[in-house]
């Protein structure tokens, strides 16, 4: 019943006797439908003959259930100058806005049930993905990308990369960026380290070549160790302020489970979700800001 629509869809383009199915808009169809579909061979193989579209009344839309908040977030730049920083725990900004970010994925049903929380509720996250699994499931980045969501580069095999040599770590670098682009054509806006272990000098290094700021989190909910998803929530409710960045693993049902109550949570203590570049983007410096208020 909780089963994701596009998780059907996903299955249905790895079955090649029902591809065109699939380019035809079938994706919502259930499973008795495409059944009969299948069965019927009335479909024309003349080019020129118009479609038929079968009904398809079996299919009923599912119930949307929880949360009536919705995130208000407007649209914001997301281009940030290389000068704001090489590395951010959470951003000076003004105004309520924090970004929720997810690692290690994507995953082939913990990413998929996350974004459809997200989409219910209008967040946009960032998604530090590893090239390695991305090569795994293109189609769940595709669907990330696609539904707005931005992507950051954790490295190609998840390996920690403060032990490395920087060819190593150039490597580790390009191969996720490269995995990225094949599968959703865009670039990652920023990285994480894995374990949140890099050098100041690699992390130099990396801004340097590949752009990317280094990001780290200003709240760890350590859902890594599954404490439960109450706890989870309760954990990134209590420590999550204006500016913050939060640390979670899509990776993990417990932590995906935990976040309807988080999310909705965030949204009643009046947070707005924002991407991590469009966070950085945001950033206000601090000597001005205290300037204008010392005038006001
Ligand atoms: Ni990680």
């Amino acid at each position: 019943m909780d089963k994701s629509l596009h998780e059907t869809g996903e299955s249905l383009i790895q079955n090649p006797g029902l591809g065109q199915l699939t380019r035809r808009g079938f994706i919502a169809a259930s499973a008795a439908t495409l059944a009969s579909c299948k069965a019927s061979s009335t479909i024309s193989t003349d080019p020129t003959a118009a479609v038929k579209t079968p009904s398809n009344k079996d299919y009923r839309t599912p119930s949307v259930q929880g949360s009536a908040l919705r995130n208000q977030a407007g649209n914001h730049p997301s281009n940030f100058s290389k000068s704001a920083g090489v590395t951010f725990s959470r951003v000076q900004v003004s105004g309520n806005y924090i970004a929720i970010t997810f690692d290690d994925g994507p995953h082939p049903r913990n990413t998929p049930r996350l974004l459809d929380m997200l989409a219910k509720r209008n967040i946009k996250a960032t998604f530090y993905v590893i090239g390695r699994s991305v090569d795994l499931h293109p189609g769940v980045l595709r669907r990330t990308v696609a539904e707005g969501h931005e992507i950051g580069n954790h490295s190609h095999t998840h390996r920690l990369l403060s032990k490395l040599g920087d060819t190593e770590v150039r490597k580790e670098m390009q191969r996720c960026q490269d995995a990225v682009g094949r599968a959703a054509g865009v670039r990652p806006r920023t990285m994480r380290p894995p374990y949140g272990g890099l050098l100041q000098r690699q992390r130099k290094l990396i801004h340097d070549e590949f752009d990317y700021p280094t990001i780290l989190w200003s709240v760890d909910p350590l859902d890594w160790k599954r404490p439960g998803s109450s706890v989870v929530a309760s954990r990134i409710l209590s420590a999550t302020t204006a500016g913050g960045i939060v640390l979670a693993h899509d990776l993990h049902s417990q932590t995906v489970d935990a976040m309807p109550a988080t999310l909705d949570g965030l949204l009643r203590r009046g947070f707005k979700f924002v991407t991590v570049s469009q966070l950085i983007a945001m950033k206000t410096d601090t000597a001005a800001q205290a300037s204008v208020t010392r005038t006001q």
